[in-house]
This record gives C-alpha cells, sequence and structure tokens, in this order.
C-alpha cells in the first residue's frame, strides 16, 4: 500500500511534466526550427513535438487522476498534509481550467491560457516542497 502509494506519487510528477512539455517544444520549435530542420535531428524533433502535442490532454488527465489516487491513499494512509493537499489542488485546478480551454475556449488563447501556462510552475515549487524541503507538511 505505502510503496504503491509512493509510485503513484513519483507517477504524478513525471506525466505532470510531460504534460508541461507542450509549451517548451514549441518554444523551441518557434526559437530554433529552422536550425533544427537542417540536422538529422529534424524527424525525431518533430515527432516528438507531434507526439506532445497531440496527447497534451492525455498526459494532463493522467496526472490529475494519478494524483488523485496518490492524495487519497496517503490521506487514509497519514491524514491531513498541508503540503500534498496544496499541490493537489494546484494540478486539479490545472486540469479544471485546461477542460474549460479547451470546451468552452476551443483551444484558443485568453486569460485562461495565461494562468494555466502560470499554474505548473507553482506545482514544480510546491512539489518540491512537499517531497525535499517539507518548508511545511
Ligand atoms: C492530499 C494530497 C496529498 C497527500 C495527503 C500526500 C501525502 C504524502 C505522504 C504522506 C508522502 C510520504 C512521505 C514519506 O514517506 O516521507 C508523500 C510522498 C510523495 N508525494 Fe504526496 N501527498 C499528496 C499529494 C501529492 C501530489 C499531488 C503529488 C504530485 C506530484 C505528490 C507527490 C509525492 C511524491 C513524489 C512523494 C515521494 C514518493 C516516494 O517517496 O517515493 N503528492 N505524499
Ligand atoms: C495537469 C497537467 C497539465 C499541464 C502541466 C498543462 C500545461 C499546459 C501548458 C504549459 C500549455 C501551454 C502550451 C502553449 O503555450 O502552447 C497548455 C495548453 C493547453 N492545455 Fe494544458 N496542461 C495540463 C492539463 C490539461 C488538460 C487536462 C487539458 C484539457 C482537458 C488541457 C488543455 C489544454 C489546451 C486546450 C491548451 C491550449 C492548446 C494546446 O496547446 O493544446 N491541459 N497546457
Amino acid at each position: 500500500m505505502r510503496e504503491f502509494s509512493n509510485l503513484m506519487g513519483s507517477l504524478t510528477a513525471i506525466l505532470f511534466t510531460i504534460a508541461f512539455l507542450n509549451r517548451p517544444i514549441k518554444v523551441i520549435n518557434r526559437r530554433y526550427g529552422k536550425q533544427i530542420a537542417k540536422t538529422s535531428f529534424k524527424a525525431s524533433f518533430q515527432t516528438l513535438m507531434r507526439f506532445l502535442v497531440k496527447n497534451h490532454k492525455l498526459f494532463g488527465a493522467l496526472a490529475g487522476a494519478s494524483a488523485l489516487i496518490h492524495g487519497l491513499m496517503k490521506f487514509s494512509l497519514n491524514g491531513f498534509v498541508a503540503s500534498g493537499f496544496l499541490t493537489l489542488s494546484l494540478i486539479m485546478l490545472q486540469g479544471v481550467l485546461g477542460g474549460y480551454g479547451f470546451r468552452k475556449m476551443k483551444g484558443k488563447a485568453g486569460v485562461w491560457l495565461k494562468i494555466h501556462r502560470l499554474i505548473p510552475y507553482l506545482v514544480f515549487l510546491s512539489i518540491f516542497n512537499h517531497v525535499v524541503v517539507k518548508l511545511f507538511w
């Protein structure tokens, strides 16, 4: 039980990071796309970019699901953990915002996207606090 719940926590961090890569890969493409196109790395880069962009919602939703599993399991094992609760809340907010942007805004830019681009940094800080520094627990 403990091991599995720990695995779910680490899995969340991995899935969340893959969902986040949706942005850096596009930025790299915009800034260095022309240079990359001249190298033998071109095909792999484009395959990777297409994969990350196409599956963004899937990885985001999976990160949300594993976060919930980890959170619920740890809550039942250890009780309330503020640093975990904060991380989970931010990830859920990110998922809801993404769902809103997709359904209501059809993925078009807006305030929602600005916030959706910002939240991942808060999540990374929050995970760092939850797992490493434990400034508050
Ligand atoms: C209400 C929500 C949460 C609670 C109650 C909670 C609780 C815990 C607890 C008690 C531990 C074990 C710490 C230890 O054994 O030293 C832990 C570990 C961990 N948590 Fe959470 N957590 C929550 C949410 C999250 C979220 C959303 C993430 C997202 C990435 C996360 C990532 C991790 C990781 C990576 C570990 C370390 C796993 C390991 O030692 O292998 N947690 N959490
Ligand atoms: C929970 C983890 C998630 C993270 C870390 C995340 C992160 C991001 C980031 C950084 C962008 C900006 C990409 C850009 O600038 O072009 C983005 C865009 C977007 N996200 Fe998310 N997101 C997550 C979950 C979701 C979910 C669950 C959905 C929908 C169900 C979603 C829908 C969208 C949409 C529609 C866009 C704009 C268009 C696109 O790039 O596909 N996101 N997301």
